[in-house]
């Protein structure tokens, strides 16, 4: 390939726990940000200790973790500055009233908070706590003035409190938190671009309960949604039947068939700056769908299949088209079937993963083809495939559109 392949190195984060009820799902977003890559390590309060152990922080980190100013095992003693060094950000969960009100005014009397005044690096909270904490004057005034720091508020949210109330100082969920955080690491490569994404299988009745369908779990093109979203994207995501949840700040289309993703893919195409092929489309759908469903009678029984459109090389083939990206799944062959489909459909840059390995898994390998060369993303999980995937495609995606102008 003329270019090279976006090196995207590991994140780190410092993960700081502070006093709160709210404490346990720290040990879920822990969970979370490790199985997605990025290097944890965990500074608690003393108070945070009362709540959850180091212990459980540490197995879930696999990292010490850290409560202490003086702690011997940082060898000058200066934790406070050592443990954020090279961090990416410093997420703080839960944030109490306590730590927020600290924070405000630039307190530094434990480690986190010693850690919060002399990092160089962005600061992200998680307040939690009860309604009227939340609604009280001096931790809104807090918050305000956090806010004019820089300092990124994710939530809180409105719910069930842990004290029986309900009402506004409910911390975000883990899942929430973690989105929240990925977004916030990733670099803008596509800001003011529009990609749209086709994922997941498509169902072609044959009457009211049997279908022909691929075999195909969406996580792919989910996390490649979710990918140009934290890239800076909007994105539409047209998907077929999956259960997975779909990101909240995509637009979603729903479908069924080939012919309603064909139908929902010609309305926004040529809006699109880019777009990405993910979904497993049936081939075929039956001539004639039953309205009734078929009764057996023990004989054979013929259906007579007819091809259905093939929707990345209509978007390919009109006269201004996106920058196209296809997937091909194939089970052997892999380069040669993959290129080939590739200059059939007229596509710059087709992702071929086997079939065999990729269907319904976690994690995926694929070589990125376009009309100089290949080149080989080693197995990661999908997510962060999808994120070199999208910082490759930004890339090609710009020299192209450098080079028309
Ligand atoms: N694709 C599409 N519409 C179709 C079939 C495929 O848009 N009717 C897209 C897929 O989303 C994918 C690419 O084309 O990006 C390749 O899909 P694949 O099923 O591997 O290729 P086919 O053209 O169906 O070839 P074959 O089944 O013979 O391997």
């Amino acid at each position: 390939m003329a270019e090279s392949i976006v090196e995207m190195r590991q994140k780190r984060i410092v993960l700081g726990i502070t006093g709160g009820i709210a404490a346990y799902k720290a040990a879920d977003l822990v969970r979370l940000l490790i199985k997605d890559g990025i290097e944890v390590q965990v500074v608690m309060t003393e108070a945070a200790c009362g709540f959850i152990t180091p212990v459980t922080m540490q197995a879930l980190s696999g990292k010490p973790v850290f409560t202490d100013m003086w702690d011997a095992r940082i060898a000058d003693n200066m934790a406070h500055i050592e443990l954020s060094r090279g961090a990416d950000a410093i997420v703080v969960v839960p944030a109490t009233t306590d730590f927020l009100a600290k924070l405000a005014n630039g307190l530094a009397d434990d480690l986190l908070s010693t850690l919060c005044v002399a990092r160089e690096c962005p600061l992200l909270v998680a307040p939690a706590m009860n309604r009227q904490m939340w609604e009280n004057k001096a931790t809104q005034r807090n918050v305000a003035q956090l806010a004019r720091d820089g300092v990124v508020l994710l939530g809180p949210a409105s719910g069930d409190q842990a004290c029986g109330e309900v009402g506004m100082g409910r911390m975000l969920e883990a899942q929430q938190i973690f989105e929240a955080v990925t977004a916030f690491l990733q670099p803008k490569f596509l800001t003011g671009t529009h990609v749209l994404i086709t994922a997941g299988p498509t169902f072609e009745a044959i009457d009211p309960v049997r279908g022909i369908t691929n075999r195909s779990s969406g996580k792919m093109g989910y996390a490649i949604a979710r990918a140009a979203l934290d890239a800076g994207a909007k994105v539409t995501l047209v998907t077929g039947p999956v259960s997975l949840e779909a990101p909240a700040a995509a637009r979603v289309e729903r479908v069924e068939s080939a012919g309603d993703m064909f139908e929902a893919v010609k309305k926004h195409a040529k809006a699109a700056d880019i777009f990405i092929g993910v979904a497993a489309v049936a081939d075929y759908r039956v001539a004639k769908t039953s309205k009734q469903k078929i009764k057996k009678t023990g004989a054979d029984l013929d259906l007579k299949l007819v091809p259905n459109p093939d929707i990345l090389a209509w978007v390919a083939a009109l006269p201004k088209p996106p920058f196209c990206v296809g997937f091909a799944a194939e089970s052997q062959k892999l380069h040669e079937f993959a290129d080939a489909k590739r200059r059939r459909k007229k596509v710059p840059l087709m992702v071929a993963n086997l079939a065999q390995d990729a269907i319904g898994a976690d994690d995926n390998e694929v070589t990125l083809l376009d009309d100089i060369g290949t080149h080989t993303l080693p197995r990661a999980s999908k997510p962060e495939i999808a994120r070199q995937l999208v910082a490759h495609i930004a890339k090609r995606y710009k020299s192209r559109k450098n080079k028309s102008r």
